[in-house]
């Protein structure tokens, strides 16, 4: 599905590109790679590509959360054992 239509590139345009970044993203620099290096023109897909943003974000966020929770868990096991 398209979702700029001003500077044409589409839903799997942004998700191909967000899997590539291992930071967050920003809807201008998302803008920008997808569209080719374009600005914004009237902005109309600005709402819908800043849900994409924010949904790769927060993923990711709980993705690194889970990760560091797990890795304390792991941690506490193995001194709890060493204790023992
Ligand atoms: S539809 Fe994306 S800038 Fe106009």
């Amino acid at each position: 599905m398209y979702i700029c239509l001003c500077n044409p590139f589409s839903d799997t345009d942004v998700h191909e590109h967000l899997q590539t970044l291992e930071g967050p993203a920003r809807v201008q620099d998302v803008y920008r790679t997808c569209s080719g290096g374009e600005d914004f023109n009237c902005g109309t897909c600005a709402c819908i590509l800043k849900k994409m943003v924010d949904t790769h974000n927060n993923t990711r966020t709980i993705t690194r959360l889970t990760q560091n929770m797990t890795r304390g868990l792991d941690a506490c096991e193995t001194a709890d054992t060493e204790n023992l």
